[in-house]
């Protein structure tokens, strides 16, 4: 068994491994193989051409979800595929007015409330600090005023439900499964974008009815899904961190 597991890694080993042996830099004229590729180029995509995706793919992405790994292979997820358009319409505009209330309270200097939103806002940004960051709520605004749409007008999408009952961190083996199928998705020339503020589908009960969302399901993240308009390769810029390299005794920093 091990014979062939080496075998086949030689196999599949890049042809010029010495451009490798510098880990973690990036060089012009770099050779990366198809995974790496679609890691590496894999953009959030924002604009979706009015076609819908064949069924066979979303399967085909369902299935690169389903084989992601979880701790103890609990695999603590249900997948939710919507394909309705009026249906995604009337969740893009539920989250927009969710939004405007939300905006509302926040512009805490006008707003009649203001002083008892504002006392809220401080008590909860400190007892949530992820969700509560200034990032989401600064989207809030945008999809209020009807800049960003939720799901961006996408013809499919995935929604993520975590099994509470998941073995050690099921958050995590959830993330797994989108990021698989996210790059399962681009490698198929899709494009897609997660949408963490289906959050707002908590905010009252309609959409969790709806989407059978109840115990031990809770809603986490959303993926939408489409044909993309134009090609968003290359919009952010990611930061070079250090990175912490023991070996032979010594630390040494990595770049
Ligand atoms: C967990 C998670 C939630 C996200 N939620 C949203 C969202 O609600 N709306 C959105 O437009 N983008 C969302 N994004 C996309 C990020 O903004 C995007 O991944 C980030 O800016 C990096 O850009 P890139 O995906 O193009 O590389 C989310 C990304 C992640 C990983």
């Amino acid at each position: 068994m091990t014979e062939i597991l080496e075998t086949e890694m030689e196999e599949r080993a890049p042809a010029k491994v010495e451009e490798f042996a510098e880990m973690y830099t990036w060089h012009e004229g770099m050779e990366w193989n198809p995974v790496e590729r679609v890691i590496l180029e894999r953009r959030s995509v924002r604009k979706y051409k009015d076609k819908q995706v064949p069924e066979a793919l979303v399967r085909r992405i369902l299935e690169a979800g389903r084989f992601a790994p979880s701790a103890g292979n609990s695999q603590p997820w249900k997948f939710v595929v919507v394909r309705d358009r009026d249906m995604i319409d009337s969740m893009q505009k539920y989250v927009q007015l969710r939004c405007k209330a939300f905006k509302f309270f926040l512009n805490w200097q006008k707003s009649p409330l203001g002083k008892i939103a504002w006392f809220y806002f401080q008590m909860t940004a400190r007892l949530l600090p992820n969700l509560m960051h200034p990032i989401p709520f600064g989207a809030i605004t945008v999809i209020a005023d009807g800049k960003l749409k939720l799901f961006h007008d996408a013809p499919t999408v995935i929604l993520i439900l975590m099994d509470r009952r998941g073995a050690a961190k099921p958050p995590i083996d959830v993330g797994i499964a989108g990021q698989n199928m996210i790059l399962a998705a681009h490698s198929l020339g899709l494009g897609t974008c997660w949408v963490g503020f289906v959050e707002v589908f908590k905010f009252g009960t309609k959409w969790n009815k709806k989407l059978g969302v109840a115990w031990p399901y809770k809603l986490v993240e959303g993926i939408a899904l489409g044909y993309p308009v134009g090609n968003p390769d290359g919009m952010i810029e990611r930061e070079l961190q250090e990175v912490d390299w023991w070996e032979g005794g010594q630390k040494r920093t990595v770049y």
